[in-house]
């Protein structure tokens, strides 16, 4: 573990850029390769993950959408208080959210809107679309990821919570590292402080391996924009032409693992890391993991980790649920 010393007296000079540069070593020295998803969500990467929700095969976001314009009035129903903080992990740009929020506005609710993101370009035009369109909630954009904002939320005081972690965000995580999310998410509540927590479902193979590789490439560019982004922000000389992207579901695990695999043998050298990365042919990247579930297994996870089902809300086909938790 020498190469840690390698850097810190380099020339890295932001705490987040020094994290990536770390991320990013740590993954491509490996055995098994891998670099951490959330690093695809710089500007680009969040306009492609935006171009993504808009594709054909890429149900998940069409589905939450519908299920939040035809539950919403039931969801607030739910919520006692006259007053909380609605606080979004992953806003991304937040299109979802504005459905329940103009729903809020108009049931003569107090709500103070806090939407949590890695990513700060679609957070701001998230920030100025609401105050235009809904200029009477207050709001405070924070950019940072979700386990900076879990502290930040437990240094919130006694106002009633309602989290919204929505998207299927939490598939990104294995089972493991979800249960660690939702017990330390559960720490930062309170009794009575609620979750509405999406999860996209097993179904159909076919269909989540379409879902994972559209016709027009969109999710292989996004992927590849991690390659993009270290050759940015790192100094890498990546050929981004020289991986292909794969993605396959793993039936016994119920995900989809994405992958970028080297088609031949190549080295890549990154001036941040004043090191060389050698791939073998068809050596793989692992770049994201996206969990599907059941109800089964959607309510274990939530009992395990001290909250109670409200509701299981789907749509038609039941393709996702949005559940809403309740901390016990
Ligand atoms: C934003 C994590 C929910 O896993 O479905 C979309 C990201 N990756 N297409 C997902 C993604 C490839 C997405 N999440």
């Amino acid at each position: 573990m020498s190469q840690v010393a390698h850097w810190e007296d380099s020339d890295l000079d932001s705490g987040q850029l020094d994290e990536f540069a770390q991320d990013v070593h740590q993954g491509l020295e490996s055995g098994r390769k891998s670099l951490p998803c959330k690093y695809i969500y710089d500007q680009q990467g969040s306009h492609l993950f935006a171009q993504i929700t808009q594709l054909p095969e890429y149900y998940l976001t069409r589905c939450e959408t519908r299920i939040l314009e035809k539950y919403k009035e039931d969801l607030v129903r739910h919520l006692n208080g006259t007053s909380f903080h609605l606080i979004e992990l992953g806003a991304g740009d937040g299109r979802k959210t504005r459905i329940l929020l103009s729903h809020l506005a108009n049931s003569h609710r107090q709500v103070c809107y806090i939407p949590i993101d890695i990513s700060p370009s679609p957070l701001e035009s998230l920030i100025d679309s609401l105050n235009r369109e809904l200029g009477g909630i207050p709001s405070r954009a924070l950019v940072m990821d979700y386990f900076e904002g879990l502290r930040y939320l437990s240094s919130l005081n006694a106002t009633p919570k309602l989290v919204l972690f929505l998207g299927s965000s939490i598939g990104n995580m294995n089972v493991r590292a979800a249960d660690r999310f939702l017990s330390r998410l559960r720490a930062a509540l309170n009794p009575n402080d609620y979750l509405l927590i999406g999860f996209d479902l097993k179904k159909d193979i076919q269909r989540l391996l379409r879902a994972y590789n559209d016709d027009q490439g969109i999710t292989a560019a996004f992927n590849k924009n991690l390659l993009h982004r270290i050759n940015r922000e790192l100094g890498g000389a990546f050929i981004a032409d020289r991986f292909e992207f794969y993605s396959t579901y793993e039936a016994s695990d119920g995900a989809v693992q994405s992958y970028l695999v080297s088609t031949c043998f190549q080295q890549v050298y990154i001036r941040k890391l004043r090191r060389q990365y050698t791939f073998k042919s068809w050596e793989a990247i692992h770049t994201e993991s996206s969990y599907k579930y059941d109800l089964d297994q959607i309510g274990a996870m939530a009992r395990i980790n001290g909250y109670e089902i409200v509701e299981n809300y789907t749509d038609e086909r039941a393709f996702f649920v949005d559940s809403l938790w309740r901390a016990v």
